[in-house]
Formats: structure tokens, sequence, C-alpha cells
């Protein structure tokens, strides 16, 4: 997938999730170019889709099973889909969704990943879906309440790393000072990747210019998830810390980047 590299890491920077929303419409011209970013993530994988449905998130909530915190009403929401049963189905949903949620926040718009099992009956909107497919997460859209956001961003820059596992812990081999740039700047820009109640479910290994994304502990459906949200994260900051390169699916761990020629 084509990196817009400056964009995306400025996202990771700014990006936190949001339950709450003013009830302001997101300009018709964000709308349209976002629409278009997803468009062209839909392209990058059969097994994933995205599609924005203009309908507060407080709809489809009731179609989620699970507890979700106290969201208010947004203008819009994202479903990410998974449309097959394709190896790497789940990591490829993390990988894409993230995508599209950091050019939400490019665009100056809140999101909140939310990932439960669906059931449709429960919900007014129609969210489309063919045989086959599934429904693995939703994010509100729209712009954050803005008290809410300032105390966020105020909080964040008192205590960086309040909230996020070491270096130490991420890297269950052990973190090398003496990795080069990428490699420490890829580690610190998956630290800061959403995951359910914070759980951070993934490790990190690196080696013979490869960084390895694996999930802590036994692999679900949605650590894999979570660890493909992170496989962006490290992908994005390698890039930005001047490695070029690709991920790959399985061979080791759940997904890797490998590092490619010479800059
Ligand atoms: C798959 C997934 C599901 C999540 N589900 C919820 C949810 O149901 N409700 C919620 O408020 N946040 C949810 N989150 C957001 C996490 O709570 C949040 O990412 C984490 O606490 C870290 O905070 P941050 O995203 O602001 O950095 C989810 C995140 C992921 C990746």
């Amino acid at each position: 997938m084509k990196i817009p590299i400056k964009k995306w890491y400025e996202s990771v920077q700014t990006r936190y999730s949001q339950q709450k929303y003013m009830s302001r419409e997101i300009k018709p011209f964000t709308l349209k170019a976002l629409e278009k970013n997803i468009k062209d993530l839909n392209e990058v994988y059969d097994e994933v889709r995205l599609k924005i449905y203009k309908n507060s998130i407080t709809e489809i909530l009731p179609a989620l099973n699970g507890k979700y915190g106290n969201f208010t009403d947004s203008p819009a929401f994202m479903v990410i889909i998974i449309k097959s049963t394709g190896e790497h189905h789940w990591t490829k949903a993390g990988y894409i969704g993230e995508a599209a949620v950091l050019e939400a926040t490019a665009h100056g718009l809140g999101t909140c990943w939310i990932g439960a099992r669906f059931e449709p009956s429960k919900t007014n909107v129609n969210i489309e879906m063919e045989a086959g497919e599934r429904l693995a997460a939703v994010t509100p859209l729209g712009y954050s309440s803005e008290s809410y956001n300032i105390t966020r961003h105020f909080i964040s820059k008192l205590f960086p790393h309040r909230d996020r596992k070491s270096l130490d812990e991420l890297c269950p081999d052990g973190y090398n000072k003496d990795w080069p740039g990428w490699v420490k700047n890829a580690i610190k820009t998956a630290s800061s990747a959403p995951s359910r109640l914070n759980r951070q479910p993934w490790q990190f290994f690196y080696g013979d210019n490869r960084i390895v994304v694996d999930c802590k502990g036994k692999s679900s459906a949605y650590k894999r998830l979570e660890c493909g949200i992170a496989l962006l994260h490290i992908e994005i900051g390698a890039l930005d810390g001047g490695a070029e390169g690709r991920v790959e699916f399985g061979e080791m761990g759940i997904a890797s980047f490998i590092k490619e020629g010479e800059k």
C-alpha cells in the first residue's frame, strides 16, 4: 500500500479514541475527500472493504454485542467489513481500517474503533453485506467535542507515555538502543496504536532488516486485527525513519515489515 508518510505519521501523534461528538455535520468537501480515500483503500486487499454511513454511531451500537462506553451522536460512522475467509483477513482488516482512521484524523475528524459481534436485526441502519461477509468493527466519524479533545491533548502533552507499555515490554527479546533509527522510530510509532481496553496485545522482534509483529499470548481474531493496526504503525514509523520496504503477512509471527535496498 502506498503510504502518505508525513500525513499519517502526524495523524499517529494526534489520534485519540473519541466518544463525544459535536452534532455538526461533516463538511461536504471533507466527506468527499474521505470517501475517495476509502475507495482507494478498498482496492488494496480483496479481503477487506470499508463504507461510510451518514447515520449516528448510536444507531448501530445496539446491534453490537458488549459494552462500549458512553458515545454521543455522531454525524456518520464507518464500517470495516471482512469479505472473505482469506488467511490473513483479520490482520488486513486492522491494517486497512487503521489507514482509514488515520486519513479521517488528517481530515480533522474524531474516530474510535469499536469491534464486536454484529446482530443486524438490532439496528434500523441497513448495512448491506453479501454472503460470507462479516462486520469486524465500526468507528464513529465526526468533529469531537472540543473541551474533551483539549483535555485529552493537554493530558497527553503532560504524560506522553502515561498509558503505553514500555519499550522493554514491547520487545520481549530486549530493546536495543543501538538498533537503527528506523527500527526505533517504528516501534515508538507502534506503541501509540489503539487496542481494546488499551491492552496492546502485540510484541515486536527485530533482526535481519525485519520487524516482526506477533500476538502476545494466544492469538484470537481481534488480537490479529489489533496486530494489523500495529503493523501499519510499524510501517509508517519505519518509512518516516528513512527505511524503504514492504509488509508481509504470515511467514514469521503475524506479519512483518521488511526493509529492502539502501536509501
Ligand atoms: C478493536 C478495538 C475495539 C475497541 N473498542 C472500543 C469500545 O468498544 N469502546 C471504546 O470506547 N473504545 C474502544 N476502543 C478504543 C480503545 O479503548 C483505545 O484505543 C485505547 O484505550 C487507547 O486509547 P487511544 O485510542 O485514545 O490511544 C477499541 C479499540 C480497538 C482497537
